[in-house]
């Protein structure tokens, strides 16, 4: 069976990029590159609707929502991708019916 490809979306909408979601993804880009993750693709997203909780990273499929993300927190955000844990301080900041329309775009295939 194949094996399944986990995308990290990065919000570069306003908010979050005032706040260095463009270096986030630019860095998070080259580490999944360096870590030889193949199964990871890291690409930008217009808006998760958290904007006050930027910057924002979403795993699917397996619908994690990292809020409030720093260039402190990509170790152990790469070391999730890589099997580790759950990074669960950047977990629960957004309100859950935010985040359960976003994975229900998602799921919906607008990504
Ligand atoms: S600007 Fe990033 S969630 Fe809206």
């Amino acid at each position: 069976m194949a094996e399944e490809v986990c995308h990290v979306l990065v919000c570069t909408n306003v908010d979050c990029k005032d706040r260095g979601s463009q270096d986030l993804l630019a860095a998070l880009k080259a580490r999944v590159a360096q870590e030889g993750l193949t199964d990871v693709v890291v690409k930008p997203y217009l808006c998760f609707g958290g904007c006050q909780h930027g910057p924002n990273i979403v795993l699917y499929p397996s619908k994690i929502w990292y809020a409030q993300v720093t260039l402190n927190d990509l170790d152990d955000i790469v070391a999730h991708l890589k099997g580790g844990p759950v990074v669960r301080r950047l977990t629960g900041k957004v309100d859950a019916a935010t985040q359960e329309l976003i994975f229900q775009l998602l799921d919906a295939g607008l990504f």
